[in-house]
């Protein structure tokens, strides 16, 4: 006999069997046993919490000859021809595959028919938000006055994705996650049943990797029980564990690197090794939104569970990524899930990684929140502590009284005196100098110059540029500041630099050398140095 997966195999046959979800069955079951059958039904719920699995056991129901306490009696003619597919009345659509608009549109015609054995002609769409808006359309109009022997019954993970009026329509039904202790209870049943041993810290580790969801429990079952007939802690961490997700770790540290090679070899690996694109695809999500929670909570385990050496992973991963980085990154893998229903999947989620791996092609106003956040990670700024250290320090060393310490204010170095390349290096240029910092981005600005004028661009051929608090430095040929001394030259490159970093920086030469060729000064100097850098007027003695 043909191995069948567990949770196929322990798929519960009635309502009772149904673990965890109360609210549903028994209110199914007294309505059932009162006779109410309705139109429409919605089911709602994550992933591997009964839906499809109720939706059928209600698709007996309704046609049961015997009902058994408002459960399907699974013995008589009806409810053994469906099971076995003799009886056609009862049709299942998968809305997430891609003759789910076909299937609507044949379904919508018959559905006008009467049953061929059963009493009810029954409907379940899954993943009813992934239909087409075409048919959508078309099933709303069947929804708005269904034929009298037809029961819809529709699935959903992502209820918010549909419309009010076909709501307003259903009947509907929320699953909720099952909680660790009942997916571990099913986890023993099912190991009794199949003679295999587990540990109950095991089976408690199980139901806490899966999150609520009894497929992925049954399915990490499976995979322990294909390495070890004990299955112990030890062989769910191997098995479930951090192992399992590597790739996800990887596809994100691509992302970080911006190494669009390493994410597309990855992703060409799984697809070779048949893995499904779109469960990839929200897998990546979920890998994401972890990511996310560790950054902005606290406890972010109270909001999901997992293994102790993934969440050190996890916190590693978290740190070496900038918040921004990561929403975006969960906002690209959203569209392209919904892309991937129209699409070739493989295709757009290669697309997104390329577009996720090379920032300098996405020019949205997030994108350049982003490098923001990247310059500043880069920058460091005089702080404001900064500034009152000095402050402290001028006063005590009496270099003036303090009722004459001014607030800090600009220095009269502008962008005009430092552009005009003169020779002699003044102490604030080379403080600015010091704190300079390579501006990567220089090349994306380039590029915007280039838009305006192409002389001016070629002019900059081979300059590069530092940032240092709110001076852009840059270095260059000669010609390259002949031009800026131009104002409307200099106002392009401005706004360049600022539609890429949404700053406004002033302008300079970057002149390393001349600046390094000052001998050493005295501490003294060192000092009113400081103070000046810091806006601080100091008298010279
Ligand atoms: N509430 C539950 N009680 C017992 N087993 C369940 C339950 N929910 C899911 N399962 C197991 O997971 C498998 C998939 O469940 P399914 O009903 O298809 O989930 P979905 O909510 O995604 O439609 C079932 O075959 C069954 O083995
Ligand atoms: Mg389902
Ligand atoms: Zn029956």
């Amino acid at each position: 006999m043909a191995y069948q997966v567990l949770y196929r195999k322990y798929r519960p046959q009635s309502f009772k069997d149904v673990v965890g979800q109360p609210q549903v069955t028994l209110t199914l079951q007294n309505e059932l046993q009162a006779g109410r059958v309705s139109h429409a039904y919605l089911f709602t719920g994550s992933r591997g919490t009964g839906k499809t699995t109720c939706a059928r056991i209600l698709s007996k129901a309704v046609n049961c000859l015997d009902l058994q306490n408002g459960d399907p009696c699974l013995q008589c003619e009806i409810c053994k021809g469906i099971e076995n597919g003799s009886v056609m009345d009862v049709v299942e659509i998968d809305a997430a595959s891609n003759n789910g608009v076909d299937s609507i549109r044949s379904l919508i015609e018959e559905a006008s028919f009467t049953p061929s054995k059963a009493k009810y002609r029954v409907y379940i769409i899954d993943e009813v938000h992934m239909l087409s808006d075409s048919a959508f359309n078309a099933l709303l109009k069947t929804l708005e006055e269904p034929p009298e022997h037809v029961v819809f019954i529709l699935g959903t993970t992502e209820v918010h994705r549909l419309l009010p009026t076909i709501l307003s329509r259903c009947q509907r039904f929320d699953f909720k996650r099952i909680t660790p202790i009942e997916i571990a209870e099913r986890l023993k049943y099912v190991c009794e049943c199949e003679n295999v041993e587990i540990e109950d810290d095991a089976a408690l580790l199980i139901a806490t990797i899966a999150d609520g969801g009894m497929r992925d429990a049954l399915s990490i079952l499976d995979q322990c029980i294909g390495r070890s007939r004990k299955v112990t802690n030890e062989v769910v961490r191997d098995t479930a564990g951090i192992v399992g997700r590597d790739h996800l770790f990887n596809l994100c540290d691509s992302i970080k690197d911006k190494d669009s090679t390493k994410a597309l070899e990855i992703i060409n690996e799984l697809y070779s090794n048949s893995k499904d694109m779109m469960k990839l695809c929200s897998e990546v999500s979920d890998h994401l939104r972890k990511l996310m929670l560790i950054k902005t909570m606290k406890k972010p385990e109270v909001l999901f569970t997992v293994p102790q050496d993934e969440m050190v992973k996890l916190n590693a991963q978290a740190m070496s990524m900038g918040l921004a980085e990561i929403i975006n990154a969960m906002d690209l893998m959203r569209d392209c899930l919904d892309k991937m229903r129209f699409a070739n999947q493989r295709i757009e989620l290669e697309m997104a990684f390329v577009r996720l791996c090379a920032p300098e092609m996405d020019t949205s106003m997030d994108a350049i929140l982003r490098r923001i956040e990247a310059l500043e990670k880069n920058r460091p700024l005089v702080t404001e502590n900064a500034v009152t250290e000095i402050k402290e320090k001028v006063k005590e060393e009496g270099l003036m009284p303090k009722e004459t310490l001014p607030e800090k204010k600009e220095e009269p170095i502008t962008e005009e005196s430092p552009v005009s390349a003169a020779p002699a290096v003044s102490d604030k240029e080379r403080s600015l100098i010091e704190k300079a910092v390579p501006f990567n981005e220089w090349p994306e600005v380039l590029n915007k110059i280039k838009e305006y004028s192409r002389a001016t661009a070629s002019a900059f051929h081979n300059s590069s540029a530092y940032v240092s608090g709110d001076y852009m430095l840059i270095e260059g040929s000669d010609l390259a500041f002949e031009l800026l001394r131009k104002g409307s030259n200099k106002d392009k490159v401005r706004e360049a630099i600022f539609s890429v970093t949404g700053r406004n920086f002033r302008l300079g030469p970057y002149r390393a050398a001349k600046a390094q060729a000052k001998e050493e000064e005295n501490p003294i100097d060192a000092l009113v140095r400081k103070a000046k850098d810091a806006g601080i007027t100091v008298t010279e003695h």
